[in-house]
């Protein structure tokens, strides 16, 4: 396979290189949002429905830190793990240019990660609502699912996950950048960040091209089982982060319980995982990735297959 460098123009194109460090204006806090309140199902609740405005906007901020949070630790905990390896041809023998791009991508999450957390900083000194620091569900999920492989797989293992992760279309990216109800620097920190992970989407959907052949029959097929365990870690919704948000507004247990259950329609959470994963299923099926029965099963087991073939074909 022939590698043309997708960052050749990083130089002058990317975050780090080309844009200056974003900046909430205090005074935009008092007619719009911090976070789009479409993006935050349970605002639609009946429940919800005459929420004060400082306590819609508190739920707004804690859902930005969260998803701030989860930026961080998912740069610096495993997408700059797995690509500071690619740059120096530990999981796989790369060809030169493409570790070049591993490099300029270990850059580009690390400046990710110093902009989520200054935002974060900013957010919490103009509103006065501190939030968690802590690795977030999907951390955890990810780091126990790596420790069951065995040794001689772990790094592919890890590999698929930033493949994964990386190939996701985050619906924030798309919403956030164009509301002009949510201030102007979360807006200009998400396209930002947006920006470049349009680049790292098409560097990982070929290092996924160029990886996966050289993987064995049985590597195949036991990375192909855990590639649905992955997406499902990273989308599915955090509902204890938001039922903690729910008490902390005044709800009772019971009652921030009843709005979750009512929200989060087992059906719906499905269905928005799949629309979410949709790039990256495409990307394995035209891979061939579910024409092996078990590998297919496992995707249909977490409701990932279905509509899918019809909608591969649709969009290949
Ligand atoms: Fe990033
Ligand atoms: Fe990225």
């Amino acid at each position: 396979m022939t590698y043309k460098g997708i960052m050749s123009a990083w130089s002058s194109k990317a975050t780090v290189r080309s844009r200056p460090p974003r900046q909430l204006s205090w005074n935009e806090l008092s007619e719009k949002w911090l976070y789009s309140p479409e993006l935050v199902t349970v605002l639609n609740h009946p429940l919800l429905s005459g929420l004060e405005r400082h306590l819609r906007q508190q739920i707004l901020a804690k859902s930005l830190a969260n998803h701030l949070n989860f930026t961080n630790h998912l740069e610096h905990g495993i997408v700059n793990q797995v690509v500071f390896k690619l740059a120096h041809n530990y999981v796989i023998d790369l060809p030169v240019e493409m570790r070049q791009d591993a490099y300029r991508i270990y850059v580009d999450e690390a400046y990710h990660s110093l902009l989520v957390s200054d935002i974060q900083i900013q957010v919490e000194n103009a509103t006065g609502i501190k939030t968690s620091n802590s690795p977030p569900p999907f951390y955890w999920d990810i780091q126990k699912l790596i420790s069951e492989v065995p040794n001689e797989l772990k790094e592919k293992a890890l590999l698929c996950v930033a493949i994964v992760s990386e190939t996701l279309i985050s619906k924030l990216f798309e919403k956030i950048p164009k509301d002009t109800f949510v201030v102007q620097g979360v807006r200009d920190v998400i396209s930002d960040h947006a920006f470049d992970e349009a680049y790292h989407h098409q560097y990982f959907k070929q290092i996924f091209k160029f990886v996966s052949p050289q993987f064995t029959e049985q590597e195949k097929i036991d990375l192909g089982c855990l590639l649905p365990k992955y997406i499902y870690s990273f989308l599915v919704p955090d509902f204890g982060f938001m039922h903690s948000c729910l008490i902390d507004i005044g709800l009772t247990r019971d009652r921030a319980t009843r709005v979750i259950n009512d929200s989060y329609h087992p059906a719906n959470v499905a269905r928005d995982i799949r629309t979410a994963a949709a790039a990256t299923l495409r990307l394995f099926y035209r891979h061939g990735v579910f024409d092996n029965d078990r590998i297919a099963a496992a995707f249909a087991e977490l409701e990932l297959l279905p509509e899918l073939t019809q909608t591969c074909k649709t969009l290949a």
